[in-house]
């Protein structure tokens, strides 16, 4: 059939039931995004003769002979612009973050008529984005600029700078991690996962699959490398346990690997798995992690020896804390009121947009592998443990990742692509599809949490006991550090002297948690902020005064049961006394907010955060800075771009130690060929550590810079650079000098951090909410968040990741929920079932900044991109408790949890 595609005709043969997005991105328009391949998320959106479709449920055929624009057609459809208009204001308003929504986003506003701009809940609606909150989407449609213009050399720090991927993401340029061209001879992986929760492998036979046209190579656990490893990915990999093969003799969760497909196509590699033959030796599973950890449950690792670091196999046991300080017994006894309770969280999926993807080669006997990560490095390390490989044979790289909230921080995807590269010596494509992104990739860990609080009768705290009950899945990676964190910083940010921790990492027959945003704090801050709430209305007193009497202050150290933690933290700077006093102001600015009808009750709630900017145990950043021909800087830094806005920072960090504009300022990054070492961007240390290896490459190239411009100067003026004054007071003649110097060699600085010392920053959320008694149902009146980021580096952006933070946390709070059937399935792996939000399920956070400078981060920066997500679920319950006078305690609050809970309240 032909096809009008942009300004090129096609012919094309669609395969059978084909749609027209895989068309698409087979004829090379790559704007034209994967997000759910259901009809579900908009990220695949396309103009069939001017109207929006989603290309994904549109059968390729449907196109013949019709005008398709993808994205990046866009711009010819308004005439000899460079850029459509909605282009142009996405690019003023930076609607995006990761950006992979953007060409979806911005064809389907493009299309909107005047009307429908006016309800842009409705118009948008079948558009989803992950990051964003959609405020700055909103802005963009409604012709808001945000970004400021390029106007001087020292106007790089503190303000709007846009990012520098920007004019990429909105006319599909930006690659993402497979918007490449196919290599020759690729070929296509898909894995065979397993039915049963918990069983044994007893024989796989390939024979039927391996005789089918197109399938190359049938690999199973006899294939695998018999080494164990994890999946999550920390700078000290003893950190998490090892006890997962590539593939494995045994399945642990419905949706474990249990064999992988490599074919010519992805049609003959589903074939192919569904042409193996599995005979299973089917075991009693266990799903609940109280039950796992009694005598006689089933041991889900008791195959598993020291070697693992498993804490205890015997009882489920990935890990445990259990610690005191102070005299916990003493203090319960010396209380005048104790509040005592327990408080359940859910398992809640990432859902970044972008599903986990990787193609690997050989580049001249170099295994080389481009996949969706936010740890290359680390990877590559792990890569080179399972295929005994140096680390100058194997390469790991990204372009533009489409979200990651720490759902990227694991090796899902790369080491099986690796093992059919190596075994084929071809090249090798995996995909996962968004029902495999719920089933087999990690999701926040729930957990049940119970809180003792004892306090005096004037609110001051005497004793803190926590039990911590996390549920690791059926493999520990993240176990141990989502735990550890999540006991932590709760109730590391109050001051009370005597505190008991007993937390436990259990393994169960479930689908792996692992990292998510906040690393086990939302959980728990959940239920520590409660659980204060519950403690201000027993003692009559305001929730934000109960917090003043008892946080730690600019002077003071976290104090947490365990302070082994804790022994490189400095308080760079202190904003908490600031953010509460914000949150208070605007709450009480906006108690005139009206319900929707006066059936409605109303409600304010607040809960605070504390985080450590940088994650313990060492993480590690370096960066290469040159001044290159024509003035241009090139930058080179580890850290991955993926919606954390890191590219932006460390082109402004540059530009304001060096004088030049961020837009001299060319960022290469996240590739191991491109420098020694980088731990990778997760803990928000994209920012703070990677900011920090810029700042001090930065630094050193301007030191290169000032000796060249004194000598310069010397002949010159009679100057000299030992005489700095003089030389510091000609900004404008460095510059100068430096594009001298760029004509005559290359002049290059090298910078790295090894994240220490570790600040702490803060967040202070709240919230009016009106809730209806007759069916449950929350509306949120006002969000506002105060947070202490320490200098802000760029507000736009900076006011970007805490209203997409909170919007994420929203949909965890009020309905995000990956259930989970007797069986051990999961029972909603798709958008339109694991409900996140849309446009119209969110209000638009307010966002304040508390005006400190911290002594630790880079030019006085501190991290914001995943503590803003920590807060809210304490702060919407409480706001629901104060205004039904009901306590939920348990997570979603969904209308009929709420509807419940109010009915037997009131019975
Ligand atoms: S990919 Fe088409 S709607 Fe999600
Ligand atoms: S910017 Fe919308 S999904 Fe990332």
């Amino acid at each position: 059939m032909r096809l009008h595609v942009n300004d090129t005709d096609h012919d094309a043969v669609p395969r059978p039931g084909q749609c027209l997005r895989t068309l698409l991105r087979e004829l090379g328009w790559f704007g034209v995004k994967k997000g759910c391949d259901s009809g579900d998320c908009g990220a695949c959106t396309v103009w069939l003769d001017g109207q929006p479709v989603h290309s994904c449920v549109t059968p390729a055929f449907r196109a013949e002979g019709r005008a398709v624009t993808t994205i990046e057609g866009l711009a010819a459809t308004a005439g000899a612009d460079a850029l459509h208009p909605m282009q142009r204001r996405f690019l003023a308003a930076q609607g995006f973050q990761c950006g992979f929504c953007t060409p979806g986003m911005v064809l389907t506003a493009a299309s909107l008529d005047q009307a429908q701009r006016r309800d842009l809940a409705a118009s948008m609606k079948g558009n989803l984005c992950r990051c964003t909150g959609y405020g700055a989407i909103g802005d963009a449609i409604d012709g808001i600029v945000h970004t400021e213009p390029d106007d001087g050399i020292a106007s790089a720090f503190g303000r709007n700078v846009p990012a520098p991927a920007g004019p990429a993401v909105v006319t599909g340029r930006a690659r993402y991690t497979l918007d490449a061209a196919p290599l020759p001879g690729l070929l296509h992986l898909k894995l065979l996962r397993s039915p049963h929760a918990f069983a044994r492998i007893v024989s796989v036979d390939v024979t039927a699959a391996l005789a089918l046209p197109g399938v190359q190579l049938v690999l199973t656990p006899s294939d695998s490398p018999a080494r164990l490893f994890s999946t999550a990915r920390h700078e000290n990999p003893l950190e998490d346990p090892d006890d997962t093969r590539v593939l494995d003799g045994v399945v642990r969760f419905v949706g474990q690997r249990v064999a992988a497909v490599v074919a010519d196509s992805e049609a003959a590699a589903e074939a192919g798995c569904r042409a193996l033959q599995v005979e299973y030796e089917v075991l009693q599973a266990v799903f609940d992690p109280e039950a796992a950890m009694r005598p006689g449950a089933p041991l889900v690792h008791g195959d598993k020896g020291p070697a693992s670091r498993i804490h205890d196999p015997s009882h489920n046991l990935v890990a445990a804390v259990e610690s005191s300080s102070g005299d916990p017994v003493a203090g319960f006894a010396a209380a005048e009121i104790v509040h005592e309770a327990s408080y359940t969280t859910q398992r809640v999926q990432h859902a970044s947009l972008e599903t986990h993807g990787a193609i690997g080669w050989l580049d001249q006997g170099c295994l080389t592998v481009r996949s969706s990560t936010q740890t290359p490095f680390l990877t590559r390390r792990a890569l080179c443990d399972l295929f005994d490989l140096p680390p100058e044979r194997v390469r790991v790289l990204c372009e533009r990742v489409g979200g990651g909230f720490g759902g990227k921080q694991e090796m899902l995807v790369e080491d099986i692509v690796a093992l059919a590269v190596l075994r084929t010596g071809r090249p090798v494509r995996l995909e996962f599809t968004r029902e495999e992104q719920f089933i087999g990739a990690p999701s926040r860990h729930p957990m049940r949490v119970a809180v003792k609080l004892g306090a005096k009768r004037d609110g001051t705290l005497t004793a803190i006991h926590l039990r911590v009950v996390s549920n690791t899945g059926a493999y520990g990676n993240h176990g141990p550090g989502v735990l550890h964190h999540g006991c932590s910083e709760s109730i590391g940010v109050y001051r009370c002297p005597n505190k008991r921790v007993e937390g436990y990492a259990v393994y169960t027959n479930t689908v792996p948690a692992g990292a998510f945003r906040g690393y086990g704090l939302s959980q728990t801050v959940f239920a520590v902020e409660s659980a204060m709430d519950e403690l201000a209305r027993a003692l009559r007193l305001d929730p934000f005064e109960l917090r003043r009497r008892n946080v730690i202050g600019p002077d003071g150290a976290p104090h947490s049961a365990d302070d082994t933690a804790h022994t490189d933290i400095e308080m760079g700077s202190y904003g908490l006394d600031q953010c509460l006093k914000l949150v208070e102001s605007a709450l009480r600015r906006g108690a005139g907010t009206k319900p929707p009808d006066p059936s409605w009750q109303v409600g304010d709630g607040m809960a605070l955060a504390m985080i450590i900017t940088t994650p313990p145990g060492g993480h590690f950043a370096q960066a290469r800075i040159a001044l290159c021909a024509g003035g241009i800087y090139e930058l080179t830094v580890g850290t991955a771009e993926f919606g954390n806005g890191t590219t932006t920072v460390h082109a402004q960090i540059a530009a304001a130690v060096l004088g030049t504009r961020p837009t001299a300022i060319r960022i290469r990054q996240s590739d191991t060929a491109l420098l020694g070492h980088d731990t990778g961007a997760y803990g928000s240390t994209g920012s703070v550590v990677a900011g920090q290896a810029t700042e001090r490459a930065a630094l050193a190239l301007r030191d290169r810079l000032l000796d060249r411009a004194a000598i310069q100067l010397c002949v010159d003026r009679a100057a000299c650079h030992l005489h700095g004054a003089a030389v510091q007071a000609g900004t404008a003649r460095l510059a100068l000098d430096a594009l001298h110097a760029a004509s005559e060699a290359e002049l290059v600085g090298t910078g790295s951090s090894a994240g220490t010392p570790r600040s702490i920053a803060f967040n202070v959320q709240g919230f009016r909410v009106a809730v209806q008694p007759g069916t449950g149902e929350i509306r949120i009146l006002h969000s506002v968040q105060a947070a202490d980021a320490g200098r802000v580096i760029n507000p736009m952006q900076c006011r970007g990741q805490v209203q997409g933070g909170t919007a994420q946390a929203i949909g965890a709070t009020l309905y995000e929920e990956l259930r989970i059937d007797a069986a051990g399935r999961v029972v909603n792996p798709a958008f339109r079932h694991y409900h996140i939000p849309a446009w119209a399920d969110l209000p638009r956070t307010e966002v304040l900044f508390a005006d400190t400078t911290d002594r630790v981060g880079p030019l006085g920066a501190k991290s914001m991109s995943e503590s803003p997500y920590n807060p809210v679920a304490a702060a919407l319950a409480n706001a629901v408790a104060d205004a039904t006078g009901v306590r939920c305690r348990d997570l979603p609050l969904a209308p009929d949890r709420v509807f419940r809970a109010l009915a037997a309240h009131n019975v």
